[in-house]
């Protein structure tokens, strides 16, 4: 388990300060895989630093697995009303394992000493020193690369190898800093598919820093969305994709969305996009107690609302079912009104996204019109 409450960090600069985290609280449950999302700037690696006290926070708490409370006051973390000793602060870190988005492997050694290095100075033999890394190369589906060099490495091998030197020491934490933002799609998929089989194998606790909103949904139980430094949304991953509460959390799932697509066309303008008097742009959003209704035929043949479909997307999430559609809604402003509330009601969430008139004061007051 870790838990962070009113995390707050400053950079005192001669340019002037720059707050990198204002009052983060957060907690995230033992064996779980914890999504922090944000644009860059937004304080997620300050966060992670803060968590390992590579940075000390200005004040705040902070519980690391099973450690008692850290308290930070004036930057100076304290267990039980005493600072922290150098001792303390070393056993913390060795909990919590590591991984970058460039690796930071040492190109002079080879793979298998990459991965020997930080069980150097721990006390063990040579024997058991190669016997681990020969486990952990396995657990990573490197064993046949314990003897090239990191330049002879993909860049999913060389975060793989990475992998395998955070949990060298066997921390029950991991945390990711975007650790797949230098890879390609597939090896994205691949590194993601290992975090997630290690967090089930290991009962390791993932925290992954990202700024890729289709990371998240991958493999994250929950997720927090971060922006200027403060934590805007914290919610289970099906929960924000399914009815993001904030402007930024709408972005980020449209930005791994195929309906996002309606955004850009909306901003370019695109014919499709555009709607006659009396018509609405809506994105419809399918929640998991609505599939396998025939929601939209009801809600045509109840209220003689009509759809245009323009675009459909459908997928899987923590295991439930997530689909939507954007379409443009015509009829009578009668029917569509109607429409809109039979859908409202039957967990349809509605969001208009263009009008073309007649609705506006009525509808759009109560519904999310993007700005
Ligand atoms: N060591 C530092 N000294 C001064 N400012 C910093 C330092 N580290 C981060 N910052 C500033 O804090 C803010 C958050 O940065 P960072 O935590 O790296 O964000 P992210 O990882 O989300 O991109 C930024 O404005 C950044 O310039
Ligand atoms: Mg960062």
């Amino acid at each position: 388990m870790i838990e962070v409450k009113h995390l707050n960090k400053t950079f005192h600069l001669k340019s002037g300060d720059v707050t990198a985290l204002r009052d983060v609280s957060f907690r995230v449950e033992k064996g779980s895989i914890y999504g922090i999302i944000g644009y860059s700037g937004a304080g997620k690696s300050t966060l992670v630093r803060c968590l390992n006290l590579l940075e000390y926070a200005d004040s705040g708490e902070l519980r690391i697995g099973d450690d008692r409370e850290i308290v930070l006051q004036q930057g100076r973390p304290a267990i039980g009303g005493r600072k922290m000793t150098a001792r303390q602060e070393n056993a913390l870190r060795r909990g919590i394992g590591m991984i970058f988005q460039h690796f930071n492997l040492l190109d002079r050694l080879t793979v298998f000493d990459n991965i020997a290095y930080p069980l150097k100075h721990t006390g063990k033999n040579r024997i058991r020193i190669r016997q681990r890394v020969m486990e952990l190369l396995e657990l990573v589906g490197l064993t046949d690369k314990a003897d090239v060099f990191p330049s002879q490495l993909s860049g999913g091998q060389k975060q793989r190898v990475a992998i395998a030197r955070a949990l060298a020491g066997n921390p029950p934490i991991l945390l990711s800093d975007e650790a797949t933002s230098a890879l390609d799609p597939e090896a994205t998929e691949s590194i993601l598919t290992l975090l997630k089989e290690l967090n089930r194998k290991l009962g390791i606790t993932v925290v992954l820093i990202t700024h890729e909103m289709a990371v998240v949904k991958r493999i994250a139980d929950r997720v927090a969305v971060m922006e200027e430094g403060r934590i805007v949304e914290e919610g289970s991953v099906y929960d924000l994709f399914s009815n993001p509460g904030t402007e930024i959390s709408r972005r980020f799932v449209a930005s791994s969305s195929l309906l996002g697509k309606i955004d850009r066309m909306i901003r370019d303008n695109a014919d499709l996009a555009n709607v006659r008097e009396g018509e609405l742009l809506v994105r419809l959003t399918f929640e998991k107690e609505c599939v396998g209704q025939h929601v939209l035929t009801s809600a045509a043949k109840e209220t003689g609302v009509d759809l245009n479909l323009l675009l459909a997307d459908a997928e899987y999430l923590q295991g439930s079912p997530l689909g939507g559609i954007v379409g443009i809604l015509s009829g009578t402003p009668e029917s569509i009104e109607k429409g809109i509330d039979y859908l409202r009601n039957h967990h349809v969430r509605t969001e208009v996204l263009q009008d073309g008139g007649v609705h506006q004061n009525r509808r759009t007051e109560s519904l999310h019109v993007p700005g």
